[in-house]
């Protein structure tokens, strides 16, 4: 009778524990919103590695009408007025709504030593309903203040430590990844 009782006791506690969220749950609900441009889609790739993570939906913001093409004299001078008048450009509206969420990710490359515009215009148009966002950066070789302007600029979100990585870091890309993410998860 007593065997039968721990036995009782020990398979019930292995059904709460298989129940009950652990650590590795925590960033349950989650979303990745990106923005990739270059022809390498570096911040795709990494918010695929993401994704294989954390299993989480991924969106991807576009702008509402194309930019110029990369490295073309006409870019050059698009990027320029849009720094120079601190404009942003449209993007498509999100099929989703981040604060629905429970951890949002949000991937960019790094442009001008700071976040792609279209991030930037994501971010002056969204309310994270005080979720938790952290956001990883793609650069060559300069990541300048991609992650101070992006924490000073999520609106109601509480900023997570985000990371930026080098293409040098590539084969790293990764490797860097998972522990990143292993550490938000703590
Ligand atoms: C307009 C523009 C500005 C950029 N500025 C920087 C920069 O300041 N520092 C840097 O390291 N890389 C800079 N880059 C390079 C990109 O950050 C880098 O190639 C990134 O990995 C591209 O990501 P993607 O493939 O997702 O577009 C710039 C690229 C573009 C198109």
């Amino acid at each position: 009778m007593g065997k039968k009782l721990v036995l009782g006791i020990m398979v019930v506690c292995v059904l709460l524990l298989a129940a009950c969220p652990g650590k590795q749950q925590k960033l349950d609900k989650t979303l990745i919103v990106y923005y990739t441009w270059s022809e390498q889609g570096n911040t795709e790739n990494a918010a695929k590695i993401l994704q294989g993570l954390t299993n989480a939906d991924m969106v991807k913001v576009e702008p509402a009408t194309p930019f110029p093409e990369l490295d073309t004299g006409e870019f050059i001078a698009w990027a320029r007025e849009q720094l120079e008048n601190q404009s942003l450009p449209e993007i498509k509206d999100l099929v989703v709504d981040p604060a629905s969420y429970d951890f949002i990710f949000i991937g960019t490359p790094v442009w001008y030593g700071s976040l792609s515009f279209p991030i930037e215009a994501l971010l002056a148009t969204t309310d994270f309903g005080g979720k938790p966002v952290a956001c990883f950066a793609m650069a060559n070789s300069n990541e300048g203040e991609v992650l101070t302007n992006f924490e000073n600029k999520v609106k109601n979100g509480q900023v997570k430590e985000g990371i930026a990585l080098r293409m040098r870091d590539e084969t790293e890309v990764e490797a860097k990844i998972t522990e990143w993410v292993n550490g938000l998860r703590q």
